[in-house]
């Protein structure tokens, strides 16, 4: 499988971040927060010890679509840029491989509300498409998770899908869904109508 984000060069930075890929030494200082219960209440997972988080941190493809985020040093936390196909009928599935990209956040609660999600979410859209040359973009959470679909919305993504009561909490509750996205003409008509678009918390 091609590493798409070996395209990027790294680190990136942005006005107050350092974004940079995950390695295998990371998983202890992210667990540090993605351990806290107000963290992962939405997240897909939330193992229980290290071990679960580092067997699970290490597994499969994570690492390669995983970005740490660091603010001056200090690791404040993480980010997922994983490239996919698009949807395609059988016959032009090769034209939709690797075309898009979901993207998801997570960051430590003393560095939250200070718009640095968003920050590092605009960065994804602008390497997505300015670098990799994606076409669109998509994120998903819970529809309880405000946060979550605020940045979405303040980076002019849309929103196509709500799904009701579609998805199983560990608290047993079945709850709503929602998907945003945005095409890379949206992301460039958005960039150029307002100069050099930064979204501000
Ligand atoms: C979701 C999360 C990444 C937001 O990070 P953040 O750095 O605080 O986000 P920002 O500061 O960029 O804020 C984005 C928007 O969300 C709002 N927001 C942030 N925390 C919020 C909260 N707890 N409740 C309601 N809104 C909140 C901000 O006010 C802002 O919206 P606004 O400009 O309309 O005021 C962070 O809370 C987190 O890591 N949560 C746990 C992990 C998680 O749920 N990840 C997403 C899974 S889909």
């Amino acid at each position: 499988m091609t590493d798409r984000l070996e395209a990027i060069t790294w680190p990136v930075r942005t006005e107050r971040l350092l974004l940079r890929r995950a390695t295998p030494d990371d998983a202890e200082a992210t667990w540090s927060f993605r351990r806290i219960p107000e963290v992962t209440e939405y997240m897909t997972a939330a193992p229980a010890t290290l071990e679960a988080y580092r067997e699970r941190f290490l597994g499969a493809d994570r690492l390669r679509k995983t970005l740490i985020v660091e603010q001056g040093g200090e690791m404040v936390g993480d980010l997922m840029l994983a490239v996919r196909d698009g949807w395609a009928q059988a016959e032009v599935a090769e034209q939709a491989k690797d075309v898009e990209a979901e993207i998801g956040w997570c960051i430590a609660p003393p560095h939250t509300r200070k718009g640095l999600a968003t920050e590092g979410a605009e960065a994804m859209l602008r390497l997505s498409f300015d670098v990799l040359g994606l076409r669109r973009v998509l994120a998903q959470c819970f529809a309880d998770n405000v946060a979550s679909w605020r940045i979405m919305e303040k980076l002019g993504m849309r929103r196509e899908t709500r799904t009701v009561k579609e998805s199983l909490l560990r608290t047993g509750a079945w709850v709503d869904g929602l998907g945003y996205a945005i095409l890379a003409d949206e992301w460039r008509a958005r960039v150029t109508s307002k100069g050099d678009f930064v979204a501000r918390p």
